[in-house]
């Protein structure tokens, strides 16, 4: 469990319901609650100016994390740029940082949380920054499912692997159960790990890497994979099934990177002769399959730097980020395109903006410590296995 400690407002969890309509939200949730400050206007013309001072001001105290996917409004502020697990092994790496501000998701701010010390207070400048695939795994259901894989007396054959983008809770039910983290980077070795210590493995909460990695790069068939429904009774599956089975995927996916399709592919190919596919793992098997070079965002950005002049990209993962790599590339003459027709920002990313880090930093900078993301001990302890036997991969 994480306590979003908020300075001014003491805020109550309220139906999912009313999230849709972005009016408030749970804090129990990824999706966070809603600022508690007063922010400054999107318009105000001083906006950069002040975030320039506010850090200024706090000097070594303040380390800003932008994840890739952040705006660049944002990211102009970041000490450093990263994927979620680069990041916080960045903010563990400064411990005279008394402040790191994420501006990323929750889950993120949850991990360098875990792996920072004691002393230092993680930030999430919009507590309602949060990732609806975390989302789709809570504790409970996990808990519930554990008993599933129990009754049909398979769960000791099973080793628990989360992908980062899961709450503290899911990484500590998965220490808990002998099992380790993985990133979209090292998702082959963490399975090639549980499949030494056990027969099958329950991937959570992202059925699309899950099933990527298990069949593109682990040779696993796709009949070699089931869907753990959580709304279903016993996750929709019989104990037969279960038995079969050596992948056990959570019905769990990114709503951005589900959003790419077969026919975007097809399309893009026949728009631009010649175009490289390079996807995110989170992609749906079928574009995956259809792609030419699938990776994390830290191997799409190497990807392109390596890529010679003259070739021409279309790329399938958040567009703020695309976006970026398309102007940074093009001088060099490198035609980078959006995989899909339709606009695609994560849209919880999305929260973080100039207001927001304007806030948090003014804030920090006048001595009052707002919408710390703290992991309690327990939940951390077990999450922090799982994450180092992630780190002890070879
Ligand atoms: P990576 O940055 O680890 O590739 O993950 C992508 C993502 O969806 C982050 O939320
Ligand atoms: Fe979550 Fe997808 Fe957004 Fe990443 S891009 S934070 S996985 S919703």
């Amino acid at each position: 469990m994480t306590t979003a400690q908020t300075t001014e407002l003491d805020v109550q969890p309220t139906p999912l319901a009313l999230l849709l309509l972005g009016r408030e939200a749970d804090p129990r949730s990824e999706r966070g609650v809603e600022c508690p400050g007063d922010l400054p206007s999107p318009s105000d013309p001083d906006l950069v100016e002040r975030a320039r001072a506010a850090k200024e001001k706090l000097g070594d105290k303040v380390f800003v994390l932008g994840h890739h996917y952040q705006r660049d409004e944002v990211i102009q502020f970041a000490d450093v740029t990263g994927d979620s697990f680069k990041l916080a092994r960045d903010a563990a790496a400064r411990p005279e940082a008394e402040y790191i501000v994420f501006c990323g998701v929750h889950f993120m701010a949850e991990s360098a949380d875990i792996l920072t010390s004691d002393d230092q207070k993680v930030v999430l400048p919009d507590l309602a920054a949060g990732c609806s695939m975390a989302d789709m795994a809570t504790a409970e259901q996990v808990a519930e499912c554990w008993d599933v894989l129990t009754e049909a007396g398979v769960a000791e054959q099973v080793v628990p692997v989360s992908y980062m983008n899961s709450s503290a809770d899911i990484k500590a039910f998965t220490g808990k159960h002998g099992g380790l983290i993985c990133t979209s980077s090292n998702a082959k070795r963490a399975l090639e790990w549980a499949f030494e210590q056990g027969e099958k493995v329950l991937f959570l909460p992202d059925q699309h890497l899950g099933r990527n990695t298990a069949v593109r790069d682990m040779g696993l068939s796709l009949d070699d994979c089931v869907l753990y429904n959580p709304h279903k009774p016993n996750g929709g599956l019989t104990a037969e099934q279960l038995r079969d089975a050596k992948m056990i995927l959570w019905r769990g996916h990114c709503s951005v990177h589900g959003r790419f399709s077969l026919e975007s592919v097809e399309d893009v190919r026949a728009r631009i002769p010649g175009v490289n596919v390079l996807v995110h793992p989170e992609c749906k098997h079928e574009v995956v399959a259809a792609a030419d070079y699938v990776g994390s965002t830290e191997y799409i950005i190497k990807a392109l730097e390596a890529a010679p002049a003259g070739s021409k990209w279309a790329i399938g993962t958040e567009l703020n980020l695309v976006r970026r790599l398309a102007n940074r590339f093009a001088p060099e003459g490198k035609e980078i395109v959006f995989l899909d027709k339709t606009v695609c920002f994560c849209s919880t990313m999305n929260r973080i903006d100039l207001p927001h880090l304007v806030w948090t930093l003014e804030s920090l900078a006048e001595g009052k410590l707002v919408n710390r993301i703290e992991v309690d001990k327990e939940t951390e302890a077990f999450a922090k296995l799982a994450l180092e036997r992630m780190l002890a991969l070879p």
